[in-house]
């Protein structure tokens, strides 16, 4: 199969372009970066430079393809001004999704974001309905980023209506590789911000840490933290059980416990428990099946 990978240079994108390798298909991978003018090492996916955000660039690229997975956004809205994240992604997924109705392609796979729901980068927080959350929660997105991806999704949804293009929109959580698991997932000090995801910014103080390193040198510091942080109800009306508190499996364990990986309270926050934990985002994936009758546009 003839397939199109977007945002070939970027996480996801690279890990695509080398599973459809792999797996015997011929790639095309797209970038924003400009291509090297060198003869291509044997098997090596050929290389396109294109800003989707040009309707014309987008139809270039999709020209001749059997199936698309379009990677390609900003994928976070903390280090853009809010309409180039809004637009970026916005119009990159509208484009594409546009030439990839009028030139035929059949299948189209939708990088969107566990952010669609809305907790993560919300400026006024709130918490789920229910936990854990699936792809039934009612998205309320705040944020440029959420939002774009929110829309992108309807913008699937639209194609499948009007053609017989195949989609499916895909919501994975925070992307991690061996490569910057530990900087991301890893425990920040005491005082210093986390660099980003989820309590990007926040300063864990960890006033109940004897050391200035709170974890996992602590287990007295990330216990009080995680023994105070919320427990959001089960969806059935149980609560979920205490993950972290006083356990020195918290990372795996906590990864696992509904209970340790949802939206952080204030008071959390400010315990520093949100910035220091892998936070679950890597445990929940979601998928959407932009179709009529779910299940349908299984690829
Ligand atoms: N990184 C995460 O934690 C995360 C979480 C959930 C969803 N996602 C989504 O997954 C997808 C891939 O994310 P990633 O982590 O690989 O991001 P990344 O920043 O590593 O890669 C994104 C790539 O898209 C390219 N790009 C951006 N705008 C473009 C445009 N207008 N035209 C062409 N290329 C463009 C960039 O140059 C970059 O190489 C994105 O849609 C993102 O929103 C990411």
């Amino acid at each position: 199969m003839r397939v199109v990978v977007t945002g070939a240079h970027g996480k996801v994108g690279r890990a695509a372009v080398k599973a459809l390798a792999e797996a015997g298909h011929e790639v095309t991978a797209t970038d924003l970066a400009r291509p090297v003018f060198e003869r291509h090492d044997p098997g090596e996916p050929r290389y396109l430079q294109a800003d989707l955000t040009d309707a014309g660039q987008a139809y270039a690229i999709t020209h001749g393809a059997d199936a698309v997975v379009h990677a390609a956004a900003i994928p976070d809205p903390t280090s853009n001004a809010p309409h180039v994240v809004f637009h970026n992604n916005l119009m990159a997924t509208f484009n594409l999704i546009e030439a990839a109705v009028r030139l035929g392609v059949t299948r189209f796979v939708n990088i969107s974001s566990e952010t669609v729901p809305g907790f993560f980068f919300a400026e006024r927080p709130f918490l789920p309905d229910y936990a854990p959350v699936d792809e039934e929660h009612p998205a309320r997105p705040q944020d440029p980023y959420a939002l774009s991806k929110h829309f992108g999704e309807q913008l699937m949804d639209a194609a499948v209506r009007r053609s017989d293009i195949k989609c499916i929109s895909l919501r994975p959580s925070w992307v991690q590789h061996e490569g910057n698991y530990e900087r991301n997932l890893g425990p920040p000090r005491c005082g210093t911000p986390a660099r980003s995801g989820p309590g990007s910014g926040a300063t864990p103080t960890c006033t109940t840490s004897p050391t200035p390193s709170c974890w996992p040198s602590s287990p007295t510091c990330r216990g009080t933290r995680c023994s105070t942080s919320p427990r959001p109800t089960t969806r059935a009306g149980t609560t979920s059980p205490p993950c972290c508190a006083g356990s020195t499996a918290t990372r795996s364990s906590c990864a696992r416990c509904p209970g340790s990986t949802r939206r952080a309270s204030p008071a959390r926050r400010r315990t520093g428990c949100w910035a220091g934990l892998p936070s679950g985002r890597g445990a929940t994936t979601w998928t959407r099946t932009a179709v009529p009758a779910r299940g349908d546009a299984r690829l």
